[in-house]
């Protein structure tokens, strides 16, 4: 795929594909880090000469146009962000861009109030490419989807990827596709379920799978152990085992909680108990892994040189149970920060557990993807990528 460097933007009005869909709280923008990193991509476009016309989703409107999620709440932070005005156009039409001064930014109404989008209706995609002159995909995050304005449109206009796309895909072709070794997938979570595709594909990838949270109670239960009142697919333990199995037979190792943190229930502040994996009293149930199983993460980061992170290690979000996740995420970020490990993660919640315990800043890299992600991960071909075609 091409990059903004390798296009002529001078006088065009260029299609922007961005994701900004960030949290709101009270009508306001409560976390800017997803409009944060599109902005090397918009002052790019204007200093190459292009008019940047964003196209975004915001929430999941199921094609109807809902007020609440409008995209017009984002203006303001994205006119903080961007030091300038942004021109917010409900119904887009060509002449009213063109008229738009030269160094104009405009943003187009969620692109889901129509049911086209999710579709991909080339009648939409072609609506879409009559707005501009060249199409950037900046939106990683959203690249798991085919829809009209991530992939339709990019099949009708000059394209390529913006600042924060190439720098997303150079971050983890070097972490999973020709990464330093070892290298060390932590994968956590509440459900193996929602993770079978990314297990498999991470068997031939990488050399050691650390696999925390509610997953970890289910490949436990598999070897025999009682997990009590754990969360845990039971019906998943024969596939727990192949994977096991299969895990060995390629030379990856996985690794599961030695020790575990209990408590009867699941709330904050909640009496909590440390005991060995095998010694899960049958009232209680799992919520982090415990400190001997933190030390030995430790230990494992200490042999590697990559670090690709996605789930938590317990239920970070209540207290006391963020310990195992917050911890293995410091010593990581130290390691990182002393050269000595290239860490990489990924996914909301395992961001928003980094974010809390202040780390975040200190790994090598943070995706801006949740589902993609994932799906990037699980080595699947992401749509909006592979439409990047030139
Ligand atoms: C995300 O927040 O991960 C992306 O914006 C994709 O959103 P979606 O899951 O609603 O497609």
């Amino acid at each position: 795929w091409n990059t903004l460097d390798d296009m002529d933007l001078s006088g065009k009005v260029v299609l922007t594909r961005v994701d900004i869909n960030v949290p709101v709280e009270d009508g306001k923008v409560t976390d800017a880090t997803r409009i944060e990193r599109i902005k090397p991509t918009i002052t790019d476009i204007l200093s190459k000469g292009g008019k940047p016309v964003l196209l975004a989703h915001f929430g999941r409107p199921k094609g109807q146009p809902v007020p609440e999620m409008s995209l017009r709440v984002t203006v303001p932070t994205l006119e903080q962000v961007l030091g300038r005005e942004v021109t917010f156009m409900e119904r887009p039409d060509r002449a009213a861009i063109d008229a738009a001064p030269d160094d104009a930014v405009i943003l187009v109404e969620n692109t889901r109030f129509s049911p086209m989008e999710e579709a991909n209706d080339p009648k939409m995609a072609q609506f879409l490419a009559s707005l501009g002159d060249v199409f950037c995909n900046d939106a990683f995050s959203a690249a798991h989807r085919a829809h009209a304005s991530t992939t339709g449109v990019a099949e009708l206009l000059p394209n390529c990827a913006g600042r924060l796309m190439a720098e997303e895909l150079g971050a983890l072709e070097k972490a999973l596709g020709s990464p330093d070794r070892p290298v060390v997938a932590v994968v956590g979570g509440a459900k193996v379920s929602t993770k079978l595709d990314l297990l498999g594909n991470l068997i031939d990838k990488v050399d050691v799978i650390v696999i925390g949270g509610g997953m970890a109670n289910t490949f436990l239960a598999a070897q025999g152990i009682d997990v009590g009142k754990s969360l845990c697919e039971h019906d998943l333990a024969d596939t727990a085992r192949e994977i096991a199995a299969k895990a060995a037979d390629k030379g990856c190792e996985i690794l599961l909680p030695r020790d575990v943190v209990v408590a009867k229930e699941f709330k904050a502040g909640a009496e909590a108990q440390t005991v060995m994996a095998g010694d899960v009293p049958s009232d209680a149930m799992i919520l982090d892994a415990g400190p001997d199983s933190v030390a030995h993460i430790g230990q494992v980061f200490e042999r590697a040189k990559t670090v690709i992170w996605n789930g938590p290690l317990g239920a970070f979000e209540i207290e006391p149970f963020h310990k195992a996740t917050f911890a293995a995420a410091k010593t990581a970020a130290e390691m990182t920060q002393a050269g000595d490990l290239i860490t990489v993660a990924g996914g909301g919640d395992t961001v928003a557990a980094l974010n809390q315990a202040g780390v975040a800043g200190d790994f090598t890299y943070i995706s801006s993807a949740g589902g993609a992600f994932l799906e990037w991960m699980e080595g699947k071909t992401l749509p909006g990528v592979a439409a990047l075609g030139g």
